[in-house]
């Protein structure tokens, strides 16, 4: 819904540019018309179009009224921004121009065939007949630029001062221009106005290639780049300032390693490589994948566990290295290129070790190159049991992956078909949901999964179990953004059970009671679980009635504009991309509150490496259930939501979207810690591509 008023509330301007544009153009020639009756048919024309304008115009405050309703801030930059031009041309249009037009008209109604006399050409050739109307035309003209391709975050000052500046200087001009025109009794010539014409054009064009050249030129990546410092930071308090600026003790990344004293409890080896995979259905892909496998091993370790992870690279080209998606390990530790290691070259390794100091459901992928290694395989599942606690049979881990490199296949697990598993009747199961996908299929919604033939319970969201979740009735359906995991829970009826992946529903999983030939239940269709309201309370360290050190607000969005050297349609945070977006400043110990505005056309899966972030409000309402941790938000277009987090884990922290093709797009920012420096540099010249 959303989308839609904010896809009008952008086309509509164009069209209203092209109604004035039309008006204008013919008021600009009124007091040439060769005859009363052209006169006066010419000035009915401008009249109706300008009827229309007016219609077109209402409509557009319509649309915007229409985004207002979902918060001011998806309507700010249109009413502060784009509308005052456009609102000051309509009043100059209503009170100037159509009064002297129905005048026009009046007085050519006489001798429909004589030529016009002077006073009729005067009348008709008025600036404040002809200039109210061609400004409409550049006020639209603005408005659309500005709400298409400026898209101006908050502060919106030097935006309102550029807008509305540029619309006076246009107003001035076109009024000497029509002072001029009147002083001057014979048109120019036919050939004169051709070459005046083409000119015009000429500038025009040679501007445009400017400022493309000038604007691919600029977006370049730099081919070395250092996360620790060149970066301009927002440290939530004071506004922008240049990052190193802070009078505290410095601390490299790489010795931010925890304790990692004593013999690890999990050892594990993951090697990336070129392997062929066969899919359930048959099909055959080749893929990069850890040890060979897709989904790359399951890692399983214990709540308490030194988990030590070897990772070597066998794949001839490129490099790689493993982030633990939603462990908040120690940054040294934390798997980015150019910010926390260099990355893994063929015949390299590096070795991770971390405590693991968390239950639930996580999984590791390459963070180098990710957009691509991720979605040709470089991913798989982790799960943290309770210290102590054996895997029980029902404890399952679907992993559900949509791949591009494949055209577009869906696979839960190896599945890429409907797949099934004898589980016995009374078994409680736990089915980990875990979204691996580089990118979702719809830019504008997470992927749903569905499950039907039980009542279930949402047991846990990315990893963090919630308080007294309540039954679902079989049928609703679970929203996963990439990077994000739930976990389903429910006691094994003595009938089937499904679990669908919505995008690609071939991709089923049926828990079948016994024997594969149950009747299977149909795909499902029923409510779309909210999380806002599920569950019930919970003590939180920290919540919304907190008093935070640091606040930051995030203007999601996404237009045209350049980025590397290429033009395309990029999302932005705050009007930037890497590595022009804001690094957050804190300091140890802050509590940190952030908002994210999604005013774009697409949706976000923020990702905060090293912490976990409790969700406060959605929409500006309270969550009201169960205390619900994330380190996924899957952000939708029209969406606000507030989320707090303390800052106790330094470092320098990537945040960035999970739906990897925007974050290769330059949808990545970071959070850094006072102080902290990083002795690695990202960039094409260094080997490391973190994005
Ligand atoms: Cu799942 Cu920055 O990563
Ligand atoms: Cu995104």
């Amino acid at each position: 819904m959303y989308e839609s008023i904010e896809n009008f509330s952008e086309v509509v301007p164009l069209l209203l540019t092209l109604v004035c544009a039309f008006a204008g153009y013919a008021a600009g020639r009124l007091a040439r018309r060769p005859k009363r009756r052209t006169v006066r048919r010419s000035a009915r024309r401008i009249l109706a179009a300008l009827a229309l304008a007016a219609v077109v115009a209402l409509g557009e405050a319509a649309f915007v009224a229409g985004m207002w309703t979902h918060g001011w801030p998806f309507a700010a930059n249109r009413v502060v921004v784009a509308l005052p031009p456009v609102v000051a041309a309509a009043v100059a249009v209503a009170v100037m121009s159509v009064p002297r037009l129905a005048r026009v008209v009046r007085g050519a109604r006489r001798e429909a065939d004589a030529p016009p006399g002077h006073t009729l050409r005067a009348a008709a050739g008025d600036p404040r007949l002809v200039v109210p109307v061609q400004s409409a035309a550049v006020a639209a003209l603005l408005c659309f630029y500005t709400v298409f391709a400026l898209r101006p975050v908050p502060p919106y000052t030097g935006d309102v001062l550029a807008v509305d500046g540029a619309f006076a200087v246009a107003v001035v001009a076109l009024w000497l221009r029509q002072v001029r025109r009147l002083r001057r009794d014979t048109p120019p010539r036919i050939a004169a106005r051709l070459l005046r014409a083409v000119t015009v054009l000429g500038v025009v064009v040679l501007l445009l290639a400017g400022y493309v050249a000038q604007g691919l030129r600029a977006s370049r990546l730099p081919a070395h780049y250092d996360m620790g410092t060149s970066t301009v930071v927002d440290d939530g308090m004071t506004g922008m300032r240049m990052a190193g600026e802070e009078s505290v003790p410095h601390v490299s990344v790489a010795d931010l390693t925890g304790d990692t004293a004593g013999t690890p409890d999990e050892t594990f080896t993951l090697t990336a490589r070129r392997a062929r995979i066969r899919l359930g259905s048959g099909r055959t892909a080749n893929v990069w994948a850890w040890n060979g496998q897709v989904p790359g091993p399951e890692l399983v370790v214990h709540e308490g566990d030194l988990v030590q992870v070897t990772v070597r690279n066998h794949v001839p080209g490129i490099a790689v290295s493993a982030h633990w998606h939603g462990l908040d390990v120690p940054n040294a530790e934390d798997g980015v290129p150019g910010v926390t290691q260099n990355a893994v070259r063929k015949g390299g390794s590096f070795v991770y070790r971390f405590r693991v100091h968390q239950v639930g459901t996580f999984w590791y992928h390459s963070h180098q190159q990710a957009f691509d290694q991720v979605d040709r395989g470089l991913f798989g599942a982790l799960v943290v049991l309770p210290k102590g606690e054996r895997r029980p049979v029902g404890d399952i881990t679907v992993v559900a992956h949509y791949w591009k490199a494949l055209g577009g296949v869906v696979t839960l697990g190896r599945a890429d078909t409907r797949t099934t598993r004898v589980v016995r009747p009374g078994t409680r199961v736990r089915l980990r949901l875990v979204n691996t996908s580089s990118e979702n299929v719809d830019d504008t919604a997470p992927p749903e999964f569905g499950l039907t033939g039980t009542a279930f319970r949402v047991a846990a969201i990315d990893g963090t179990d919630l308080h007294e979740p309540g039954l679902l009735v079989s049928g609703t359906r679970v929203a996963l953004g990439a990077g994000g995991r739930a976990d389903l829970t429910f006691t094994m009826p003595d009938h089937a059970v499904r679990l669908t992946d919505l995008v690609g529903p071939r991709a089923s999983l049926v828990l079948s009671p016994g024997g594969t030939d149950v009747p299977t239940p149909p795909v499902a269709r029923g409510p779309l679980f909210d999380p806002t309201h599920y569950g019930t309370p919970a003590p939180t360290p920290f919540g919304a009635d907190s008093r935070f050190d640091r606040r930051f607000t995030l203007t999601l969005d996404d237009g045209p504009g350049f980025y590397d050297g290429r033009f395309l349609f990029r999302p932005t945070i705050d009007g930037h991309v890497f590595p022009d977006t804001p690094m957050l400043m804190v300091r140890r110990g802050d509590l940190v509150e952030v908002t994210f505005v999604d005013r774009g056309h697409n949706d976000h899966p923020m990702h905060l490496h090293g912490h976990h972030a409790l969700v406060l409000r959605h929409d500006g309402r309270p969550v009201t259930g169960s205390p619900w941790w994330t380190d996924t938000l899957d952000v939708r277009p029209g969406e606000t939501y507030t989320v707090a987090f303390r800052a106790d884990n330094p470092g320098i922290w990537m945040d960035h979207c999970h739906n990897l093709r925007h974050a290769k797009a330059g949808m990545i920012m970071h959070l850094g810690y006072e102080g902290v420096t990083t002795p690695y540099r990202a960039g094409s010249a260094t080997g490391n591509q973190p994005e």
